[in-house]
């Protein structure tokens, strides 16, 4: 393969800052754009940037682009790329299409006719995915103002799946939200980190790994395997690398029986077990938010109970403020962190929160607000 590969690690709205530091971490110098962040690179930068990046949610590599105003020009061209290069005949594909503002608008047809140029240059057709297919090479082909852009995705399912949880509990917070909200808590390995609603334990399992200096990705199957780019050596070195571990630590609570369990699990399953305490009971038992029980200094880090609708709101304000009240006991040293879809009824919390990132989650619109563990005066009650 000539030159250098366009890349583009794309994640979920919002999360475009953190995704570029999570980059520069890695010495790739990136470019933010909406939906996430071009760069470039060869196979090993995308096999390191598969396993290292927590915010991302795929990482897809252009490999074309060109004016094309129909559908026999774009089965010419398409056929004309090296697709032995990149996708492996026994693999099965899944082209998707979009497109806006241009003469070809009709999806199907262009993942039909660029299935049929894969077959074409392939020799033959390769399967086709079909639902619930784990190992699937993603074609994406993007129409806009008649420009013809493909990608294929280096990985073959989202990055967020991270591969621990299995036993996701009610709303469980996608992991690459998790990973953004404790990256955008400013919390660092070393300091304590609570999570007091803690559900399927996603951010502190995820804080663990951090911790501990454990790539995201260390669970899955690596970026490139399934296509034809992938270096197998390469990938044996990448796989090892790992940052400093470094003691902290880190708490989760929630008053359901399940959902601790559905931690525990998933905990022993991420390798963090062992740097998770959990404890079950309601926020005001935890441990850590009676008198003089948590750590000197730390980060409250939480995804509350979400209000959907206005009645569950309303019935929400007492919990939210019993948050308030126990993080401002926690003392000047902690810093509170709260993941929720509803601003206002964090700023019943009573503690003064900005907005670090919002995002969308599970079709809602959400907010990370962050802060100190200073209540404002008269806030909001
Ligand atoms: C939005 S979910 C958290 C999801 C979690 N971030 C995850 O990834 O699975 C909120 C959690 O708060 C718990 N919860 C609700 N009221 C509580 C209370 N008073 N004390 C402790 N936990 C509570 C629920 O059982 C639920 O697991």
């Amino acid at each position: 393969m000539s030159g250098p590969l366009e890349l583009f690690a794309s994640c979920q709205p919002g999360l475009e800052p953190l995704l570029l530091g999570e980059l520069s971490a890695l010495e790739i110098e990136g470019d933010a754009q909406r939906g996430g962040v071009a760069f470039t690179g060869d196979a090993a930068t995308v096999q390191r940037c598969g396993l290292w990046l927590g915010t991302a949610s795929h990482l897809l590599m252009r490999i074309t682009q060109f004016r094309c105003r129909a559908l026999g020009e774009l089965q010419r061209k398409a056929a004309e790329l090296p697709w032995r290069q990149w996708l492996r005949a026994h693999v099965p594909i899944a082209v998707k299409a979009t497109t806006r503002g241009s003469r070809v608008y009709h999806t199907s047809a262009v993942e039909e006719r660029v299935e049929n140029a894969i077959a074409t240059a392939l020799g033959k057709a390769p399967p086709k995915a079909e639902p619930g297919d784990e190992i699937v090479a993603h074609i994406h082909v993007r129409f806009r103002e008649d420009v013809c852009t493909v990608s294929i995705d280096a990985a073959s399912t989202p990055l967020h799946r991270r591969g621990y949880r299995l036993d996701g509990r009610k709303a469980p917070l996608r992991e690459d939200l998790a990973h953004a909200l404790v990256l955008a808590s400013g919390w660092q390995p070393g300091e304590a980190l609570l999570d007091p609603f803690c559900g399927s334990g996603t951010i502190v399992i995820e804080a663990a790994a951090i911790a501990q200096g454990l790539p995201p990705g260390r669970l899955r199957a690596p970026a490139l395997q399934h296509l034809a780019l992938f270096d197998s050596r390469g990938w044996e070195k990448t796989f090892k690398e790992r940052r400093p571990a470094i003691a902290s630590l880190l708490a989760g609570g929630d008053r359901d029986a399940g959902a601790i369990e559905a931690s525990k699990a998933n905990a022993e399953r991420a390798g963090v077990a062992a740097a998770i305490t959990l404890h079950e009971g309601a926020v005001t038992t935890h441990p850590w938010l009676q008198a003089a029980g948590a750590p000197e200094r730390g980060v409250l880090v939480t995804n509350p109970p979400f209000g959907v609708r206005v009645s569950d709101a309303a019935k929400l304000v007492p919990l939210y403020q019993t948050l308030g009240h126990r993080a401002a006991r926690l003392g000047a040293a902690w810093r509170v962190a709260v993941l929720a879809n509803d601003v206002r009824l964090c700023r019943r919390t009573g503690l003064v929160l900005t907005t670090a990132f919002t995002s969308k989650h599970g079709g809602l619109q959400v907010a990370a607000m962050v802060g100190s563990t200073a209540l404002a005066e008269r806030a909001g009650r």
